[in-house]
């Protein structure tokens, strides 16, 4: 059986209505990252954090699965597929993708500062002040804030180096070390790239679809049903 590697970024979840980070009206136009997205933000400024992360968390649980997110599960019926993405949201899994990585965290998940393992999953979309861990120290969100440490490349790296196809989806491979993975895929890899607008980065050998997610991952995950299955 084949191997896909799906790497998606903010772009995958835009038609569901969530906001990316770097277009035009992106998130960090209006948020500084150094505020709300690094570890000594959260020292400094916790209550800020815990509000930026309670209002992803609310935009996230009141949107849909776009048809992107769905077309990628069709693809479970005749490939290994594994998702390896920087979105915090949950929309692969609620389209119902099988084998899914968060590079950058989850955000309706807590965890502990003290034990990584410590992993909470919120019911709603507000963390209050009062959730503690089994110490009784303040929960932080799961989130992989600027500066710290990418657990979660290393398995990715290892899905790259033995992909046969690559998909990357909205992503301005900007942010690294996730925008470094394409480097892991081997020489004979298939790459496939959908993003509406050119991301600044190598695309020697890679197809290079110009659309939206929506209607794109349908044309790439129609032609690779077509090529290999
Ligand atoms: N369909 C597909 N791609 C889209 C769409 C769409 N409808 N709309 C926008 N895009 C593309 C943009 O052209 C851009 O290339 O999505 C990409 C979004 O880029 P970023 O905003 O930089 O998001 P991303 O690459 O996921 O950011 C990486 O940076 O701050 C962070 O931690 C955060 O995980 C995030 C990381």
């Amino acid at each position: 059986m084949k191997r896909i590697v799906v790497l998606t970024g903010a772009g995958i979840s835009a038609e569901s209505g969530i906001k990316t980070f770097r277009d035009s009206d992106g998130l960090w136009e209006n948020y500084r990252v150094e505020d709300v997205a690094t570890f000594d933000a959260w020292l400094k400024n916790p209550d800020l954090v815990r509000e930026f992360y309670n209002q992803r968390r609310k935009e996230i649980l009141e949107t849909l699965p776009n048809e992107a997110h769905k077309q990628l599960v069709r693809l479970e019926e005749n490939f290994r597929v594994d998702v390896v993405t920087q979105n915090i949201d949950n929309l692969h899994e609620r389209a119902g993708s099988s084998n899914v990585l968060h590079l950058h965290g989850e955000a309706t998940k807590l965890v502990s500062q003290t034990n990584p393992e410590e992993v909470v999953t919120l019911s709603g979309w507000e963390q209050t002040k009062d959730m503690t861990d089994s110490l009784g120290k303040p929960l932080r969100p799961f989130i992989v804030w600027f500066g710290e440490a990418v657990p979660n490349i290393v398995p990715a790296a290892e899905l790259c180096q033995r992909a046969d196809i690559m998909i990357v989806v909205g992503t301005s491979l900007n942010v690294y070390p996730a925008a470094g993975l394409l480097g892991y895929a081997k020489s004979d890899c298939d790459k496939y790239l959908v993003d509406p607008k050119e991301p600044n980065a190598n695309l020697k050998g890679i197809h290079f679809i110009k659309k939206k997610a929506t209607e794109g991952v349908k044309e790439v995950v129609d032609l690779i049903i077509e090529k290999y299955a």
